[in-house]
């Protein structure tokens, strides 16, 4: 069984077929699919997709881009949203000192604020990292927030994974892996112990080979698992097992074999 652990089955794109999506993940052998709030009304939208599906868990927060949406109001919402059951993490936040869609020092105020009500609520976070691993790390250590999370999407070197590491923090790795020119992701594939490593598609986004230029989805965080078991050398089975035990511990989900074939 795979846990898809960072996707974002809540945009439009996926309002017109999303039970066939689902179903195909589940075809796919995905237990779990953790839907990944961007800003409060998309959060809202997370929430009610997991209580839709028994499969689908949620996360609740404002994206680096939608750092200039939050308002006076927008905490105390994200907060009771965050008291479904269903909600595993607190996110996704961060910095994009790529994209810079929303002004920088903005960006670190609301990830910092963020962080706190996070560690007050207790849930591990789901980090966005794009063009600023030291920042990130910086503003992670100086917060209340010691109960760890992922950086998802990981897009630094080895070096910077050594670090996220002894932060605590989970690796996730997306499609990306399969991309001809991501050698250093690779490199940090191999590097990072299974028993830290989380799966993910980060669908719409980031389509898989062989499946580049279609929308991405669920079912694809199979081809991740496969690539991961090629760069390490092991079975795809025992990727799945350990990365989603590792899913499991992070989120506190647990996902039982219905009907096992296998015993
Ligand atoms: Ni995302």
């Amino acid at each position: 069984m795979l846990v898809d652990t960072h996707s974002h089955i809540e945009m439009s794109d996926f309002t017109s077929d999303l039970g066939e999506v689902v179903a195909r993940a589940q075809g796919c052998s995905v237990g779990a699919i953790i839907c990944v709030g961007l800003n409060l009304s998309d959060s809202a939208r997370a929430v009610q997709l997991a209580q839709e599906y028994p499969c689908i868990y949620a996360t609740v927060g404002v994206h680096p881009h939608d750092a200039q949406s939050i308002v006076a109001a927008t905490y105390p919402q994200l907060e009771e949203l965050a008291q479904s059951a269903k909600v595993v993490a607190y996110g996704e936040i961060g910095l994009d000192f790529f994209h810079d869609l929303s002004p920088r020092a903005v960006q670190r105020e609301r990830f910092a604020e963020q962080l706190a009500i996070a560690a007050r609520l207790g849930l591990p976070v789901v980090i966005h990292d794009r063009d600023a691993h030291a920042e990130t790390l910086a503003i992670i250590r100086s917060s209340p927030h010691r109960r760890g999370g992922v950086f998802h999407c990981f897009s630094g070197d080895v070096a910077f994974a050594r670090q996220c590491l002894d932060e605590g923090f989970y690796i996730s790795i997306t499609g990306v892996v399969t991309f001809p020119k991501a050698q250093e992701l690779r490199e940090v594939v191999e590097f990072v112990p299974l028993s830290r490593l989380l799966i993910e598609t980060d669908c719409p986004f980031l389509t898989p080979r062989p499946h580049r230029g279609k929308r991405n989805e669920p079912a694809y965080v199979s081809l991740v698992a496969q690539a991961l078991a090629e760069i390490k050398g092991i079975t795809v089975a025992e990727v799945a097992l350990t990365t989603t035990a590792n899913a499991e511990k992070l989120f506190g989900i647990s996902l039982r074999e219905e009907g096992s074939q296998d015993g």
